[in-house]
């Protein structure tokens, strides 16, 4: 059976203190869960949330990485670093990465094989823009999205990938896809997996959606079938938000 996750994506938000205590309220509330629970504080505090998270099924991951080993990449962050400070999921492709920093399939396709590589865990992003779902070109934008940076990869390499659909229009808008839209998409990406894998690949690859999932609105969408669990922006910078989202599993 697939997992569950519910996964908090903190971006560019809490500093090392308020890191400490968001963290300490959701090890002191988090309830008992069929989902994996994922958080990815900055860079700066992942240390610290690795060592308040010590004896928490909490995970912690990062937000990015960089392809290289090590070298002159100013900046940049490498898999060895996160693997030595015991960070061994890293989410990918997210759309701020590709619409602010010029991240493009190609690029991600090289720090998906070096995470991979080093037996790191995934979480891959994509999804479409505002655009494209209005000019009907939202599931070609998304297969592309696959086929370019994962479908290089061997079946096996789905292990340690999961996906994350996030319709642009939804991040930080308050507009979230429906229930319906998003099963629609996740279907689709099982299906789109399948043809070009095979049906147990598809059916073991967690599909989390993210974009303005609330308390409010995260039943819903995670009783979809195809729908695994949530990637959860704002949402997860506040416990009780982040735990009302979890019990909606
Ligand atoms: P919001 O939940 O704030 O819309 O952000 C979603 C997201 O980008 C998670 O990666």
């Amino acid at each position: 059976m697939r997992a569950k996750i519910v996964a908090g994506n903190w971006k560019m938000n809490k500093n090392a203190q308020e890191t400490e205590s968001l963290l300490a309220e959701l090890f002191a509330k988090l309830p008992d869960t069929e989902a994996e629970v994922i958080v990815a504080p900055t860079f700066v505090n992942l240390a610290t949330a690795v060592s308040c998270l010590e004896n928490s099924i909490i995970q912690v991951a990062a937000q990015n990485m960089h392809f290289a080993e090590n070298g002159a990449f100013t900046g940049e962050i490498s898999t060895d670093m996160l693997l030595n400070i015991n960070v061994d999921v890293v989410i990918l492709g997210h759309s701020e990465r590709r619409s602010h920093f010029g991240e493009t399939d190609d690029l991600l396709s090289k720090k998906v094989q070096t995470a991979l590589e080093k037996n790191m865990r995934i979480i891959f992003c994509f999804g479409e823009e505002l655009e494209d779902r209005k000019s009907d070109n939202h599931f070609g934008v998304v297969e592309s999205q696959l086929k370019n940076a994962l479908f290089s990869l061997d079946a096996s390499a789905f292990k340690n990938i999961v996906l994350a659909y996030e319709p642009v229009w939804a991040i930080g808008t308050g507009e979230t896809a429906s229930p319906e839209q998003a099963q629609e998409m996740h279907a689709f990406i099982r299906e789109t997996i399948a043809s070009k894998y095979d049906s147990s690949t598809a059916n073991n690859v967690s599909i989390l959606y993210g974009g303005s999932v609330k308390p409010a609105n995260a039943k819903e969408i995670f009783s979809k079938p195809d729908v695994d669990g949530g990637l959860i922006g704002g949402a997860s910078l506040n416990s009780d938000d982040f735990i009302a989202i979890i019990r909606g599993i």
